[in-house]
């Protein structure tokens, strides 16, 4: 079977990506340089998977520590999860974003090319379409320049793929465009597990629920939406991980570059999610409401036709399944993985 690369595959979609890797046959090797993840994710993942997954500590963007890999193993794929991911930091760091996600890529992608390995599949976002002209998004809504340096490295990122592509016409560059990934395998075993107090939504709700966060505050419930608050593509992380194996299975070898959309299909407001997650801890779960977030776009959501039509893929966990294993990893893990 083939020989997967994951690099970022101790975060949290790489490390769900893994363990649905390994289900489905493929054989993957991790290169991480743990700067957010812990190693404790190695052992977690052999307790699920019961295999010991190869694991390279490197950085993508030391060229010696990605040949290494290459040399001593026969790549059939990249799946190019390293990044830094947070939109307020990037705004703080633009340079080191660019440093890395940037780069860190483009050393990758060198790597590839120069010892013929030619299918890559990067983890772009929905960011690439900034405020949405209109919903559902299809891979056709106009790319427009990001708000903050983190969204313009995943679109600087995915022009050189494509220009790569152009230049290198037998590559495979699939191109997968997240929504807002959420919930945990279902041992709880692996999660999300972000250092500080967490940017995104739902490890913020799940935070609160154990305790370690007094309330949630709700950025701004003035937006015209029904309930004023914003809407978004929540996608359960094991569906996204599993977007993923579908695009190796249909992709690997095909020459071009593949674009789709990894979400639902469907918008839930912010009071949405509080509501099902108070339903999952079988209490009201604290909240305060609290003026905007600069850079929020109003809604977001997915038309994810392309990728059922070409990949057989589509989400099939609810918004109940997302909110119960959110929870149960944080329930069980309430310091995230303690090392
Ligand atoms: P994560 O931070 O949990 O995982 C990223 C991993 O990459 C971490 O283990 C980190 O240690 C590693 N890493 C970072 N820089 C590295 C480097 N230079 N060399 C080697 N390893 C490095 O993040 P995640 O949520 O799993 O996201 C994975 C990818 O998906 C990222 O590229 C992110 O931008 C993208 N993405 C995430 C979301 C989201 O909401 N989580 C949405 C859209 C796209
Ligand atoms: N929110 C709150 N309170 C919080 C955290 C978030 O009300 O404490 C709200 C936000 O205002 C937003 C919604 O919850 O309306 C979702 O926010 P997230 O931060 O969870 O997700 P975003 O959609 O803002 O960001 C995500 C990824 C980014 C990516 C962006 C666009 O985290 O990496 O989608 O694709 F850039």
């Amino acid at each position: 079977m083939a020989t997967i690369l994951v690099t970022g595959g101790a975060g949290y979609i790489g490390s769900h990506t893994v363990v649905e890797l390994v289900k489905a046959g493929y054989e993957p090797i991790i290169f991480d340089n743990f700067s957010n993840s812990k190693p404790a994710v190695l052992a977690r993942l052999h307790k699920i998977t019961g295999k010991n997954i190869p694991f390279y500590s490197g950085d993508i963007r030391v060229r010696e520590q990605l040949e290494k890999v290459f040399d001593e193993n026969k790549i059939d794929a990249v799946i190019h999860f390293a990044g830094l991911k947070a939109v307020g930091e990037s705004v703080k760091k633009p340079l080191e974003y660019y440093d890395n996600n940037v780069n860190g890529s483009r050393t990758l992608l060198m790597v590839m090319r120069d010892k013929g390995c030619k299918n890559f599949i990067f983890s772009s976002s929905a960011t690439v379409y900034g405020e949405p002209d209109s919903v559902p998004l299809t891979e056709n809504s106009p790319v427009k320049r990001a708000n903050c340096p983190y969204g313009q490295t995943k679109i600087d990122v995915e022009y050189m793929a494509e220009e790569l592509q152009k230049a290198c016409p037998d590559f495979s560059v699939t191109l997968l465009r997240y929504f807002n990934p959420v919930g945990a395998h279902e041992s709880g075993l692996i999660g999300e597990d972000p250092r500080g107090i967490p940017n995104n939504l739902m490890p913020y709700l799940t935070q609160v629920a154990v305790g370690r966060l007094p309330y949630l505050n709700i950025f701004g419930n003035d937006y015209p939406t029904p309930d004023g608050t914003c809407i978004r593509d929540y996608i359960h992380v094991v569906d996204l991980a599993l977007g993923h194996v579908a695009a190796l299975n249909k992709l690997m070898n095909v020459p071009g570059v593949h674009i789709y959309n990894l979400g639902t299909g469907i918008g839930y407001s912010v009071l949405d999610m509080v509501n099902a997650f108070s339903k999952a801890i079988g209490h009201e779960l604290p909240h305060k409401f609290a003026p905007r977030r600069a850079g929020d776009v109003v809604q977001c959501y997915a038309d994810p036709k392309k990728a059922f039509e070409d990949l057989g893929w589509k989400a099939l966990k609810t918004l109940e399944d997302m909110t119960a294993d959110s929870y149960n990893w944080q329930k069980n893990n309430p310091q995230g993985y303690e090392d």
